[in-house]
C-alpha cells in the first residue's frame, strides 16, 4: 500500500518520510513547499497547493498521514483567512481524496492547543476543547471534518493532539525563534511574555514513534490520541538551557502580550494526559529539558 504524506517537505513530515522510507515503503509526498523544504530523494514528490480542490488523484487503498498546515499561532491571529483555508480547506480536499481512493486509514496531527487555558493539567482527551486561538479553532474544525468522514463513508482514522515538537531541521518555534535573537545581539534576549509560561516538549523522533504506532494499532473507527511529555518546562528555563550551551548570560528584557501570554492566542500553561497512547505501547525516550537540550544541541551543531 502506498503512503502519502501531506506537508512531507515540512519539519514533522520530512522526518516521517525519512522514517517510512527507511522501511522500504512507497512513499508520496503531497507538499506546496509554502514553507517545508526537505525532500526525501527516495520518495515521490508531488507539487500540489491542497487549498484548491485536488486535481490529482491517490492510489486506491493508500494510506494517508495529514500535515500540511500552516502550525503559527501567532500568526493565525493575523492572516485568519490563509489559515482558514490552509488548516481547514486543505482537509476537506484531502478527505475528499481519500473517499475517492478508498483509503485503508488516515492520521491527522493536530495540536494540543484545542483545549486553550485547560481547567485541568494534565489534560486528557476528555476534556472540553475550548480555543484561543484562530489556529486551534481551525484544528477542530479539521478535527470534525476527518471524524464525519470517518463515520459516514468508514474511513479509519486517527487525530494526535500533539505537544510542542522539537528538534533537527526545525525552522520555527521558541528554540529557534530564541537562538536567532541571541545570533544577532548576545548581551540582550527579549523573551515574549513574563518567562513562566510553562509547556510539554517532545522530540521529534518520539513523535515519529508516536506516528508509527498508531499506525500499526489504531481503532478501525475514528480516535484521539494526545501525544507529548508527561512534564513541562518554562520558557525562562528554555532561555537558561540555550545560554549555557552557547555560554552566553543576557540580560532578559520581557515582552508580554497581556497575562503573561507570549502573543495573543498563546496558551499559558500545557500539559497533556497521555494514559491512552502509553496503553497501545509507546513512551517518549525524552522529557521535556532532555528535549529542548538535544534540540538545542542539533540546532547549533555540537
Ligand atoms: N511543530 C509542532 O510543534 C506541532 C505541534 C502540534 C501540531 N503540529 C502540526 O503538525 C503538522 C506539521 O507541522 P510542522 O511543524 O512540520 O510544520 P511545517 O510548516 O514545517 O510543515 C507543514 C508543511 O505543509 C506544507 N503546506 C502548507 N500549506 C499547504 C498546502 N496548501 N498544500 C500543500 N502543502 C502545504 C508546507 O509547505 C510545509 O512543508 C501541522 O499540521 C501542524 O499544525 C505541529
Amino acid at each position: 500500500m502506498p503512503y502519502i504524506v501531506t506537508g512531507g517537505a515540512g519539519f514533522i513530515g520530512g522526518h516521517l518520510v525519512d522514517r517510512l522510507v527507511s522501511k522500504r515503503y512507497d512513499t508520496i509526498v503531497i507538499d506546496d513547499l509554502s514553507a517545508g523544504k526537505y525532500i526525501n530523494a527516495k520518495s515521490k514528490f508531488m507539487k500540489l497547493d491542497l487549498r484548491h480542490k485536488a486535481k490529482m488523484g491517490i492510489p486506491k487503498g493508500s494510506g494517508i498521514f495529514h500535515l500540511a498546515a500552516n502550525p503559527s499561532v501567532r500568526d493565525s491571529m493575523l492572516n485568519v483567512n490563509e489559515h482558514f483555508d490552509r488548516d481547514v480547506k486543505t482537509t476537506l480536499n484531502v478527505m475528499e481524496m481519500a473517499r475517492k481512493a478508498d483509503s485503508e486509514f488516515l492520521i491527522f496531527l493536530s495540536t494540543s492547543a484545542v483545549y486553550g487555558d485547560a481547567k485541568k493539567i494534565p489534560t486528557s482527551e476528555l476534556e472540553s476543547i475550548d480555543p484561543i486561538s484562530n489556529y486551534a479553532e481551525f484544528k477542530v474544525l479539521a478535527e470534525n471534518i476527518i471524524k464525519y468522514y470517518s463515520r459516514n463513508y468508514g474511513i479509519k482514522s486517527a487525530t494526535l493532539r500533539l505537544a510542542n515538537i522539537v528538534g533537527r531541521r526545525s525552522d520555527h518555534g521558541v528554540i529557534f525563534d530564541l537562538a536567532r535573537k541571541l545570533g544577532s545581539n548576545p548581551n540582550t534576549l527579549e523573551l515574549l511574555g513574563d518567562g513562566t509560561q510553562s509547556k510539554s516538549y517532545l522530540y521529534i523522533d518520539d513523535t515519529i514513534n508516536a506516528i508509527n504506532l498508531v499506525m500499526r494499532k489504531m481503532p478501525n473507527s475514528y480516535s484521539v490520541f494526545n501525544v507529548g511529555t508527561q512534564d513541562s518546562i518554562s520558557v525562562n528555563e528554555i532561555a537558561k538551557i540555550l545560554e549555557q550551551k552557547i555560554g552566553v548570560s543576557p540580560k532578559h528584557l520581557y515582552k508580554d502580550s497581556g497575562g503573561g501570554r507570549g502573543w495573543n492566542g498563546d496558551v499559558k500553561h500545557m500539559q497533556l494526559d497521555t494514559t491512552r497512547i502509553r496503553k497501545l505501547g509507546w513512551k517518549p525516550k525524552l522529557n521535556s529539558s532532555q528535549a529542548i537540550s538535544k534540540a538545542v544541541n542539533d540546532l547549533i551543531g555540537k
